[in-house]
């Protein structure tokens, strides 16, 4: 079922329903005990990074692998025919012959979805400008349920660069399907653009605007830390305005509950203090274990036969 429905692949978080969500979390949970395995032997994956990764390439890369299929690839726009000038959709032409499947980062906002137009085999969004990283999601979700059980009745804040992060978009799209209260944390400037909010408000997502997390701290299970992203802003003097306006440190982390979780889709910058990282509270490098079970999970599903 989830295998037809996501014939074409995962573009973005509005393909799916709750129904999805729950059924793709349980396959991550259990791919928790899976170590290695053979069931994309023969397989390949074509990773098409035109903009720079760590964690989510690496991660698929490794899933892949780990499920004993093989990669193929690129992760730089310099080392591809694109430096030639070739097209979008002539790249994805020819990857489709070569691969069953094809992760592709890029930093045009539809750009997945068009590679989905003109390839037979399912395309994962890997980020797609300040668009959408549902993958990222779905690991995020699986972070929140092995840590909390459930994602029904939890307090979330999501906070940072609200414009321009994918990963938020994303998830708040995901988080829509539960019984959530979630808090957007951002700068004025950097507030989720409005057609993300119309799209949540359809919805009928449970969600309050706010600038100033300290009013709310003590009340969060979850807070979602994001990076501003500076590579998206046209004026860096916009960037040099909001980039140092939400730093968490110890002090804040004194004020949350005991069992409040501090998650981020890394990278960090300055966001979140370094001295922090070894608390039981701060999870974003177990967040990015998840991502092992996540995309094994998601690639499995998409390349069964
Ligand atoms: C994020 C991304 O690329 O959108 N990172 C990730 O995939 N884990 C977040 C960011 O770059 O800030």
């Amino acid at each position: 079922m989830f295998h037809e429905k996501f014939a074409e692949g995962i573009i973005s978080a509005k393909q799916f329903n709750r129904e999805d969500i729950e059924y793709i979390l349980k396959k991550g949970k259990e791919m928790l005990s899976e170590t290695n395995s053979n069931l994309l032997k023969g397989k390949i994956l074509a990773s098409l990074f035109f903009e720079p990764s760590t964690r989510t390439r690496l991660s698929f890369e490794s899933a892949m692998y780990r499920l004993g299929g093989n990669v193929i690839g690129f992760h730089s726009e310099d080392v591809s025919s694109i430096m030639k000038g070739e097209s979008i959709a002539d790249t994805i032409r020819t990857v489709e012959n070569y691969s069953d499947c094809i992760v592709m980062r890029h930093s045009l906002e539809g750009a997945a979805r068009m590679a989905s137009k003109f390839a037979r085999v399912p395309i994962i969004n890997a980020g797609s400008g300040s668009g959408e990283h549902p993958t990222q999601a779905l690991l995020d979700l699986l972070t929140i349920t092995e840590e909390f059980g459930s994602l029904d009745g939890l307090n979330i804040g999501l906070m940072g660069d609200l414009k321009y992060g994918r990963t938020v978009h994303s998830l708040s799209i995901l988080l829509s399907y539960f019984d959530a209260n979630v808090y957007f944390i951002s700068p004025v400037e950097l507030k989720m653009r409005n057609r993300d909010k119309d799209y949540l408000q359809q919805r009928r997502m449970n969600y309050k605007e706010i600038t100033d997390y300290r009013k709310i701290l003590d009340t969060l299970d979850i807070l979602y830390m994001t990076r501003i992203q500076k590579e998206r802003f046209i004026d860096l003097e916009e960037y040099e305005k909001v980039k140092g306006l939400y730093i968490f440190r110890q002090d804040d982390l004194a004020n949350t509950k005991e069992k409040f979780r501090l998650l981020h889709p890394l990278p960090r910058i300055t966001e979140i203090s370094s001295d922090i990282d070894e608390s039981e509270k701060a999870i974003y490098f177990k967040q990015t274990f998840y991502g092992i079970p996540m995309r094994k999970a998601i690639l499995a599903e998409l390349m069964k036969d």
